[in-house]
């Protein structure tokens, strides 16, 4: 019931559409149900009068009452569909409204497939339900309605005979909607996984490649399928049952009309036309009770898809927007953490970082360094709010973040990511991601910083070549070059870099790093990195280790320190010695 109420209230701002669609269903309905009126009529008083004008007069009102009707339902069918197409794009767009709304933490627990379905299947089914079958099923209620009341109004006894089994039918209709709706949830959920096993598979690709797996992903796929196939066996076998059932019930009714209708004739209780009447009325009332078990196939498929969709867009919003959000008039790029800690909502009780204060001042170079999962990327995706603190405060210029509006944060910092993600359009146009209205010579100038414009010079089409999905078509190195371009064409006063070099070699890194030099001077800039070569000149190093702050320092003072840094460095030149004598 609760899932029927949502359906309704997706319905609610389309109420007055939906009741002119009702009231063409009343009409349509109307002028089905008079026709038989007219038969009788012609049958028993029209022929046998002789009277041939009359006779013209009752074909000419019936002729009429069908075509009326015809364009009633010609009018209906146009409106059922457009309401339809309007619902569905209405709900889509709220959906992918909800899902840019959602904060990381959704997506990295929910599967891709399982969401495109939502979207995409789901959205339709209930959109066919609302739209189609719930008209069908008001259109069918009112049906019956009306052929039982021609039924008594022609012979009551007659009537009540031939009903007898009415409730052996509502019984049937009962039954079936019980059994099927498990049925429907079920082949609901297996396309779920269906297309969540698909869709990995695509993204996966490489992997899948790499690791030979290309058969055992083949299996898989199939697995699913075959699953996908018999749950919908046996939700067909159910339905399979239901019709025979039906068919024989409506079989015992003709012949009970037939035998009793017959008698009723012989004892002139009732007329020739009241038979033929009778008989239309008979069959206009079983088709829409043999109709219902298809409707309410509908039914159950569109209740076992609303929750899903509902799902999304009843989810609650964990990075909320202040209603009056502070404005930083002009943003200097200063940030503050006090008295930081964070864990992730899952696992409430393992603190990933662990009171942080820190101060970055305006234009302030710091490095960020720690080994795997101390909580560099953690800390970063603070400030841009992808995750909230969980105790403390970020500030940003003395406003806490959360008082800002995400606009205004997010444009301000530039984050070029540990994995970097480019859509499938031309190059320029994923530099100019964060920056639409950027001309061409400025998305060239970022690229050339970036270190990325010789490459694209090199390509068929220049900044206009596409990158296939997820830049598919290009190396890790050149794909993390390009989103360093697009970081850097945002002009933003916070500049982050999570190991945004490391898929690079030591010439190119260092050619990015002189010409980052020239951007970094007017910026508050933040970088994770793994070689110490790249941060010697930061102002000030961060050692991050399992959550809290280690050491801080610039690079000779954290020497002297002699600590967890000094230890690192002295890893490292003695591995590129190494590596330099094997090259001599
Ligand atoms: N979405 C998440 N849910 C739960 N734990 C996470 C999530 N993301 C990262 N973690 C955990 O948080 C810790 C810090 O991760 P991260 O900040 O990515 O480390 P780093 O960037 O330093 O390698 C790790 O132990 C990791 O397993
Ligand atoms: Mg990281």
């Amino acid at each position: 019931m609760a899932n029927f109420k949502k359906i309704l209230s997706l319905l609610k701002p389309h109420a007055f559409y939906y009741s002119i669609l009702l009231m063409l269903v009343l009409a349509s309905n109307f002028f089905k149900l008079y026709p038989p009126m007219l038969i009788r009529e012609l049958v028993d008083f029209g022929i046998p009068s002789g009277d041939l004008n009359y006779i013209k007069k009752l074909l000419l009102f019936y002729v009429l009452l069908w075509v009326l009707r015809g364009i009633v339902v010609f009018i209906q069918w146009y409106g059922f569909e457009m309401l339809g197409q309007k619902l569905s794009m209405q709900l889509r767009l709220q959906l992918h409204d909800k899902l840019q709304r959602l904060s990381l933490s959704y997506f990295s627990k929910t599967q891709t497939g399982s969401v495109l379905a939502k979207i995409t299947e789901d959205v339709d089914i209930i959109q066919q339900f609302a739209c189609w079958s719930f008209l069908d099923l008001i259109s069918n209620t009112i049906s019956i309605i009306g052929t039982t009341y021609f039924l008594f109004r022609i012979s009551p006894t007659l009537a009540a005979k031939t009903l007898l089994m009415l409730p052996l039918l509502f019984f049937i209709v009962y039954r079936f909607n019980k059994i099927v709706r498990p049925a429907w949830e079920a082949v609901r959920e297996q396309m779920d996984n269906l297309t969540s096993s698909l869709q990995e598979n695509i993204s996966g690709v490489r992997v899948v490649k790499a690791f030979a797996r290309e058969k055992f992903e083949i299996e898989k796929f199939k697995k699913e399928n075959i699953d996908y196939r018999d749950k919908n066996i046996t939700r067909a076998r159910l339905e399979a049952r239901y019709n025979p059932l039906m068919e024989l019930v409506t079989a015992f009714a003709i012949i009970a009309f037939l035998f009793f209708g017959g008698l009723e004739y012989y004892a002139g209780k009732i007329t020739m036309g009241d038979m033929l009447s009778f008989n239309m009325y008979l069959w206009e009332f079983m088709w829409p009770i043999r109709m219902l078990g298809f409707l309410i196939n509908m039914l159950n498929r569109a209740l076992a898809a609303t929750p899903r969709v509902f799902e999304i867009l009843e989810m609650k919003i964990d990075i909320e927007e202040k209603d009056d959000p502070t404005k930083i008039s002009e943003v200097k790029g200063n940030i503050k953490f006090t008295d930081v800690s964070f864990s992730f909502a899952d696992d409430p009780d393992n603190f990933v970082l662990q009171d942080i204060n820190l101060e970055i001042k305006p234009g302030e170079r710091v490095a960020i360094v720690g080994a795997t999962g101390s909580g560099k990327t953690t800390l970063i995706n603070l400030i841009a709010r992808f995750h909230d603190v969980s105790q403390g405060a970020i500030y940003l210029d003395g406003v806490d973040i959360r008082d800002i509006s995400l606009k205004q944060l997010r444009t301000n910092i530039g984050m070029v990511l540990q994995e970097t993600f480019l859509f499938s359009t031309s190059i320029g146009d994923n530099i100019a991601f964060g920056s639409p209205q950027a001309d061409v010579e400025s998305v060239k100038n970022a690229a050339e910083t970036a270190q990325i414009s010789d490459f694209i010079d090199t390509l068929p089409h220049g900044y206009h070549t596409l990158v296939g999905e997820r830049g598919l078509g290009l190396s890790g190195g050149q794909k993390q070059r390009v989103a360093l371009a697009r970081a850097i064409l945002m002009d933003p006063k916070v500049l982050i870099l999570d190991e945004a070099t490391s898929s690079v070699d030591i010439e190119t890194e260092q050619r990015i790093q002189k010409a980052l030099e020239k951007i970094m001077e007017q910026r508050t800039t933040i970088i994770i990195a793994k070689r110490l070569s790249t941060i010697q000149n930061a102002d000030r190093v961060i050692i991050l280790e399992e959550g809290k702050i280690a050491e801080m320092g610039n690079h000779l003072e954290l020497l002297a320190l002699n600590g967890s840094y000094a230890r690192l460095f002295a890893q490292q030149m003695e591995r590129i010695e190494k590596t330099d004598e094997e090259v001599i």
